[in-house]
Protein backbone atom coordinates (compact mmCIF):
# COMPACT_ATOMS: atom_id res chain seq x y z
CA UNK A 1 0.00 0.00 0.00
CA UNK A 2 1.23 3.71 -0.70
CA UNK A 3 0.30 6.32 2.11
CA UNK A 4 -1.17 9.16 1.01
CA UNK A 5 -2.55 12.50 2.37
CA UNK A 6 -5.87 14.02 1.23
CA UNK A 7 -5.83 17.95 1.71
CA UNK A 8 -9.00 19.61 2.37
CA UNK A 9 -10.03 23.31 4.16
CA UNK A 10 -11.98 22.33 7.03
CA UNK A 11 -14.59 24.67 5.22
CA UNK A 12 -14.25 22.90 2.15
CA UNK A 13 -15.09 19.60 3.95
CA UNK A 14 -17.76 20.46 5.61
CA UNK A 15 -18.99 20.97 1.79
CA UNK A 16 -17.79 18.04 -0.33
CA UNK A 17 -18.26 15.20 2.49
CA UNK A 18 -19.60 12.84 0.11
CA UNK A 19 -16.58 13.37 -2.59
CA UNK A 20 -14.21 12.85 0.77
CA UNK A 21 -15.56 9.54 1.20
CA UNK A 22 -15.33 8.02 -2.20
CA UNK A 23 -11.77 8.74 -2.40
CA UNK A 24 -11.17 7.51 1.26
CA UNK A 25 -12.91 4.16 0.63
CA UNK A 26 -11.61 3.71 -2.96
CA UNK A 27 -7.96 4.42 -2.49
CA UNK A 28 -7.99 0.69 -1.25
CA UNK A 29 -8.71 -0.67 -4.54
CA UNK A 30 -5.68 0.91 -5.88
CA UNK A 31 -3.12 -0.28 -3.68
CA UNK A 32 -3.24 3.44 -2.15
CA UNK A 33 -4.32 4.24 1.34
CA UNK A 34 -5.85 7.90 2.18
CA UNK A 35 -5.37 9.85 5.29
CA UNK A 36 -7.39 13.21 5.69
CA UNK A 37 -5.74 16.12 6.63
CA UNK A 38 -6.66 20.06 6.77
CA UNK A 39 -4.95 23.23 5.61
CA UNK A 40 -5.57 24.72 9.08
CA UNK A 41 -3.60 22.26 10.85
CA UNK A 42 -0.51 22.67 8.42
CA UNK A 43 2.64 24.74 9.96
CA UNK A 44 6.00 25.41 8.84
CA UNK A 45 9.09 25.07 10.99
CA UNK A 46 11.68 27.38 9.32
CA UNK A 47 11.51 26.21 5.99
CA UNK A 48 9.92 22.30 6.85
CA UNK A 49 6.38 21.59 6.50
CA UNK A 50 4.66 19.70 9.68
CA UNK A 51 1.07 18.47 10.03
CA UNK A 52 0.40 18.89 13.36
CA UNK A 53 -0.44 15.69 15.21
CA UNK A 54 -4.58 16.55 15.91
CA UNK A 55 -4.32 15.77 12.23
CA UNK A 56 -2.87 13.05 12.17
CA UNK A 57 -5.50 12.22 14.82
CA UNK A 58 -5.59 8.14 14.68
CA UNK A 59 -1.42 7.87 14.06
CA UNK A 60 -2.24 5.80 11.06
CA UNK A 61 1.14 7.07 8.99
CA UNK A 62 3.00 10.48 9.45
CA UNK A 63 4.67 12.56 6.78
CA UNK A 64 7.53 10.63 6.83
CA UNK A 65 5.61 7.36 5.92
CA UNK A 66 3.41 9.11 2.85
CA UNK A 67 4.66 9.12 -0.60
CA UNK A 68 1.87 11.11 -2.32
CA UNK A 69 -0.32 13.61 -1.75
CA UNK A 70 -4.08 14.89 -3.27
CA UNK A 71 -3.85 19.15 -2.56
CA UNK A 72 -7.77 20.26 -2.74
CA UNK A 73 -6.86 22.57 -0.63
CA UNK A 74 -6.21 25.44 -3.64
CA UNK A 75 -2.93 25.87 -0.99
CA UNK A 76 0.23 26.10 -3.38
CA UNK A 77 2.55 26.47 -0.28
CA UNK A 78 1.59 23.05 1.14
CA UNK A 79 2.22 21.25 -2.40
CA UNK A 80 5.51 22.85 -2.22
CA UNK A 81 6.43 22.44 1.31
CA UNK A 82 5.45 18.50 0.60
CA UNK A 83 7.30 18.53 -2.90
CA UNK A 84 10.29 19.58 -1.02
CA UNK A 85 10.04 16.38 1.16
CA UNK A 86 10.20 14.26 -1.82
CA UNK A 87 6.20 13.82 -1.71
CA UNK A 88 4.41 13.81 -5.04
CA UNK A 89 1.34 16.09 -5.10
CA UNK A 90 -1.19 16.01 -7.41
CA UNK A 91 -1.47 18.87 -8.63
CA UNK A 92 1.88 20.32 -8.70
CA UNK A 93 2.16 23.11 -6.68
CA UNK A 94 3.05 24.86 -9.94
CA UNK A 95 -0.31 24.15 -11.05
CA UNK A 96 -1.71 25.20 -7.82
CA UNK A 97 -0.18 28.29 -7.92
CA UNK A 98 -0.96 29.44 -11.44
CA UNK A 99 -4.52 28.17 -11.07
CA UNK A 100 -5.43 30.39 -8.35
CA UNK A 101 -4.47 33.11 -9.62
CA UNK A 102 -6.65 34.58 -11.94
CA UNK A 103 -3.30 36.69 -13.07
CA UNK A 104 -1.07 34.25 -13.40
CA UNK A 105 -2.92 32.31 -15.42
CA UNK A 106 -3.82 34.87 -17.52
CA UNK A 107 -0.02 35.93 -18.24
CA UNK A 108 0.46 32.04 -18.33
CA UNK A 109 -2.06 31.35 -21.22
CA UNK A 110 -1.49 34.43 -23.12
CA UNK A 111 2.12 32.14 -24.22
CA UNK A 112 -0.29 30.68 -26.62
CA UNK A 113 -2.37 32.33 -28.88
CA UNK A 114 -5.60 31.07 -27.51
CA UNK A 115 -8.47 33.76 -26.92
CA UNK A 116 -8.74 35.55 -23.81
CA UNK A 117 -10.63 38.53 -22.96
CA UNK A 118 -8.96 42.04 -22.42
CA UNK A 119 -7.79 41.59 -19.17
CA UNK A 120 -5.50 44.30 -16.50
CA UNK A 121 -4.27 43.86 -13.55
CA UNK A 122 -4.96 47.21 -11.09
CA UNK A 123 -3.71 48.99 -8.07
CA UNK A 124 -6.17 49.68 -6.24
CA UNK A 125 -4.67 53.13 -5.72
CA UNK A 126 -4.05 53.61 -9.33
CA UNK A 127 -7.75 53.04 -10.10
CA UNK A 128 -9.02 56.37 -11.25
CA UNK A 129 -5.84 56.74 -13.71
CA UNK A 130 -6.40 53.74 -15.13
CA UNK A 131 -9.78 53.91 -15.98
CA UNK A 132 -9.65 55.95 -18.85
CA UNK A 133 -7.81 53.31 -20.51
CA UNK A 134 -10.94 50.60 -19.98
CA UNK A 135 -14.26 50.56 -22.03
CA UNK A 136 -17.10 49.73 -20.07
CA UNK A 137 -18.72 47.74 -19.27
CA UNK A 138 -16.35 45.26 -17.68
CA UNK A 139 -16.17 42.60 -15.18
CA UNK A 140 -14.33 42.80 -12.06
CA UNK A 141 -12.49 40.04 -9.98
CA UNK A 142 -10.33 39.21 -7.41
CA UNK A 143 -7.11 37.51 -8.23
CA UNK A 144 -8.25 34.53 -5.93
CA UNK A 145 -11.81 34.40 -5.65
CA UNK A 146 -14.29 30.96 -6.57
CA UNK A 147 -17.78 30.02 -6.81
CA UNK A 148 -18.51 33.64 -8.91
CA UNK A 149 -18.31 35.70 -5.69
CA UNK A 150 -16.12 37.97 -6.13
CA UNK A 151 -16.71 39.02 -9.68
CA UNK A 152 -18.84 42.17 -10.32
CA UNK A 153 -20.30 43.72 -13.68
CA UNK A 154 -19.74 47.49 -13.97
CA UNK A 155 -21.39 49.49 -16.59
CA UNK A 156 -19.97 52.83 -15.05
CA UNK A 157 -17.07 54.29 -12.90
CA UNK A 158 -19.35 54.36 -10.46
CA UNK A 159 -19.81 50.42 -10.76
CA UNK A 160 -16.32 49.44 -10.72
CA UNK A 161 -15.85 52.06 -7.33
CA UNK A 162 -18.48 49.97 -5.63
CA UNK A 163 -17.01 46.31 -6.52
CA UNK A 164 -13.49 47.60 -5.39
CA UNK A 165 -15.01 48.22 -2.27
CA UNK A 166 -16.27 44.41 -2.10
CA UNK A 167 -12.92 43.67 -3.09
CA UNK A 168 -10.10 42.58 -0.98
CA UNK A 169 -6.74 42.89 -1.66
CA UNK A 170 -4.44 45.23 -2.90
CA UNK A 171 -4.51 44.05 -6.79
CA UNK A 172 -7.91 43.75 -8.94
CA UNK A 173 -8.00 42.41 -12.33
CA UNK A 174 -10.55 44.38 -14.64
CA UNK A 175 -11.62 42.44 -18.08
CA UNK A 176 -13.70 43.04 -20.87
CA UNK A 177 -16.95 42.04 -20.37
CA UNK A 178 -17.94 39.03 -22.96
CA UNK A 179 -21.57 40.54 -23.84
CA UNK A 180 -23.22 38.05 -26.32
CA UNK A 181 -21.56 35.00 -24.43
CA UNK A 182 -23.77 31.55 -24.75
CA UNK A 183 -22.31 29.97 -21.77
CA UNK A 184 -19.81 28.73 -20.04
CA UNK A 185 -18.26 25.17 -20.35
CA UNK A 186 -16.03 23.67 -18.63
CA UNK A 187 -13.56 20.92 -19.83
CA UNK A 188 -12.13 18.70 -17.18
CA UNK A 189 -8.64 17.31 -18.40
CA UNK A 190 -7.04 14.30 -16.27
CA UNK A 191 -3.13 13.33 -17.05
CA UNK A 192 -3.65 15.51 -20.06
CA UNK A 193 -6.86 13.94 -21.80
CA UNK A 194 -9.97 15.45 -21.70
CA UNK A 195 -12.53 13.73 -19.75
CA UNK A 196 -15.71 15.13 -20.78
CA UNK A 197 -16.88 18.63 -21.38
CA UNK A 198 -20.10 20.29 -19.20
CA UNK A 199 -21.68 23.40 -20.72
CA UNK A 200 -23.32 25.75 -18.10
CA UNK A 201 -25.64 28.06 -18.48
CA UNK A 202 -27.51 30.89 -15.89
CA UNK A 203 -30.80 32.40 -17.16
CA UNK A 204 -31.07 35.11 -13.83
CA UNK A 205 -26.67 36.00 -13.99
CA UNK A 206 -24.28 37.13 -16.12
CA UNK A 207 -21.83 34.29 -14.11
CA UNK A 208 -22.63 30.68 -14.98
CA UNK A 209 -21.80 29.02 -11.82
CA UNK A 210 -23.47 26.12 -10.56
CA UNK A 211 -23.56 27.43 -7.36
CA UNK A 212 -25.21 30.81 -8.41
CA UNK A 213 -28.40 28.95 -10.30
CA UNK A 214 -26.24 27.93 -13.54
CA UNK A 215 -27.53 24.42 -15.27
CA UNK A 216 -24.97 22.03 -16.42
CA UNK A 217 -25.31 19.75 -19.21
CA UNK A 218 -23.51 17.15 -21.17
CA UNK A 219 -21.33 19.26 -23.91
CA UNK A 220 -19.57 17.49 -26.86
CA UNK A 221 -16.36 19.82 -27.99
CA UNK A 222 -15.93 20.14 -32.07
CA UNK A 223 -13.00 19.58 -33.76
CA UNK A 224 -12.25 23.51 -33.72
CA UNK A 225 -13.07 23.57 -29.86
CA UNK A 226 -10.92 20.70 -29.16
CA UNK A 227 -7.85 22.65 -31.31
CA UNK A 228 -8.43 25.52 -28.52
CA UNK A 229 -8.75 23.17 -25.68
CA UNK A 230 -5.25 21.34 -26.35
CA UNK A 231 -3.56 24.64 -26.94
CA UNK A 232 -3.73 25.14 -23.07
CA UNK A 233 -3.24 21.54 -22.43
CA UNK A 234 -0.02 21.69 -24.68
CA UNK A 235 0.96 24.34 -21.74
CA UNK A 236 0.09 22.59 -18.36
CA UNK A 237 1.67 19.34 -17.17
CA UNK A 238 -1.92 19.07 -14.81
CA UNK A 239 -2.93 15.69 -13.39
CA UNK A 240 -6.65 16.92 -12.96
CA UNK A 241 -8.30 20.08 -13.93
CA UNK A 242 -11.28 22.02 -15.13
CA UNK A 243 -10.06 24.47 -18.34
CA UNK A 244 -13.48 26.80 -18.02
CA UNK A 245 -14.51 28.79 -21.22
CA UNK A 246 -17.38 31.04 -22.45
CA UNK A 247 -18.66 30.48 -25.51
CA UNK A 248 -19.42 33.92 -27.86
CA UNK A 249 -20.55 33.69 -31.32
CA UNK A 250 -17.15 33.18 -32.41
CA UNK A 251 -16.36 30.19 -30.23
CA UNK A 252 -13.98 29.57 -26.88
CA UNK A 253 -12.63 32.90 -25.27
CA UNK A 254 -10.64 30.88 -22.43
CA UNK A 255 -11.74 32.16 -19.04
CA UNK A 256 -9.44 29.41 -16.49
CA UNK A 257 -8.13 27.09 -15.06
CA UNK A 258 -9.74 25.25 -12.12
CA UNK A 259 -7.10 23.43 -9.79
CA UNK A 260 -9.37 21.86 -7.28
CA UNK A 261 -12.09 21.41 -9.86
CA UNK A 262 -15.01 20.47 -8.83
CA UNK A 263 -17.35 17.73 -10.16
CA UNK A 264 -20.63 18.23 -9.26
CA UNK A 265 -21.83 18.63 -12.94
CA UNK A 266 -19.85 15.97 -14.21
CA UNK A 267 -21.21 13.54 -11.89
CA UNK A 268 -25.17 15.32 -12.59
CA UNK A 269 -24.75 14.72 -16.25
CA UNK A 270 -22.28 11.91 -16.92
CA UNK A 271 -22.33 8.55 -15.45
CA UNK A 272 -18.58 8.54 -14.76
CA UNK A 273 -17.00 7.08 -11.03
CA UNK A 274 -14.91 10.20 -11.13
CA UNK A 275 -12.54 9.27 -8.12
CA UNK A 276 -12.01 5.92 -8.97
CA UNK A 277 -10.82 7.44 -12.40
CA UNK A 278 -8.36 9.71 -10.55
CA UNK A 279 -7.29 7.18 -7.77
CA UNK A 280 -6.54 4.74 -10.89
CA UNK A 281 -4.62 7.44 -12.63
CA UNK A 282 -2.51 8.46 -9.30
CA UNK A 283 -1.41 4.86 -8.60
CA UNK A 284 -0.42 4.59 -11.98
CA UNK A 285 1.64 7.63 -12.17
CA UNK A 286 2.93 6.27 -8.98
CA UNK A 287 4.25 3.08 -10.32
CA UNK A 288 5.65 4.98 -13.35
CA UNK A 289 8.38 6.59 -11.26
N1 LIG B 1 -15.13 38.58 -18.99
C1 LIG B 1 -16.31 37.99 -18.79
N2 LIG B 1 -17.36 38.24 -19.61
C2 LIG B 1 -18.56 37.63 -19.42
N3 LIG B 1 -18.80 36.76 -18.40
C3 LIG B 1 -17.79 36.48 -17.56
C4 LIG B 1 -16.49 37.07 -17.69
N4 LIG B 1 -15.69 36.62 -16.72
C5 LIG B 1 -16.44 35.76 -15.99
N5 LIG B 1 -17.70 35.68 -16.49
C6 LIG B 1 -18.78 34.83 -15.95
O1 LIG B 1 -18.69 34.83 -14.55
C7 LIG B 1 -18.42 33.50 -14.06
C8 LIG B 1 -17.49 33.54 -12.87
O2 LIG B 1 -16.25 34.08 -13.28
P1 LIG B 1 -14.89 33.33 -12.99
O3 LIG B 1 -14.96 31.94 -13.51
O4 LIG B 1 -13.78 34.17 -13.47
O5 LIG B 1 -14.94 33.33 -11.40
P2 LIG B 1 -14.78 32.24 -10.25
O6 LIG B 1 -15.34 32.85 -9.04
O7 LIG B 1 -13.37 31.95 -10.30
O8 LIG B 1 -15.47 30.90 -10.52
P3 LIG B 1 -14.84 29.43 -10.23
O9 LIG B 1 -15.56 28.90 -9.07
O10 LIG B 1 -15.14 28.73 -11.52
O11 LIG B 1 -13.37 29.51 -9.97
C9 LIG B 1 -17.85 32.74 -15.26
O12 LIG B 1 -18.08 31.36 -15.12
C10 LIG B 1 -18.61 33.40 -16.42
O13 LIG B 1 -19.89 32.81 -16.55
MG1 LIG C 1 -15.04 30.06 -12.87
Amino acid sequence: MLNGFLIYSIKDYEKNKWFIGEFLTKANHFGLCLKLVFKENCNYVDDTLVFEEESLDSGVFSIDDCCFAINRSRDARISAGLEQLGIRVFNTSRITEIANDKWKTYEFVKRSDVRTANTWLIKRENISHSIEKVDFPIVVKSLDGHGGHDVYLANSEKDLVIACEKIAGREILVQQFIADALGDVRVYVMGGRVLAAVKRVNDDDFRANISLGGKATAYELSDGEQLEVAKVIKLLDADFVGIDFIIDDEGFVFNEIEDAVGTRSLYSVYDYDVVSMYLEYIADELRRV
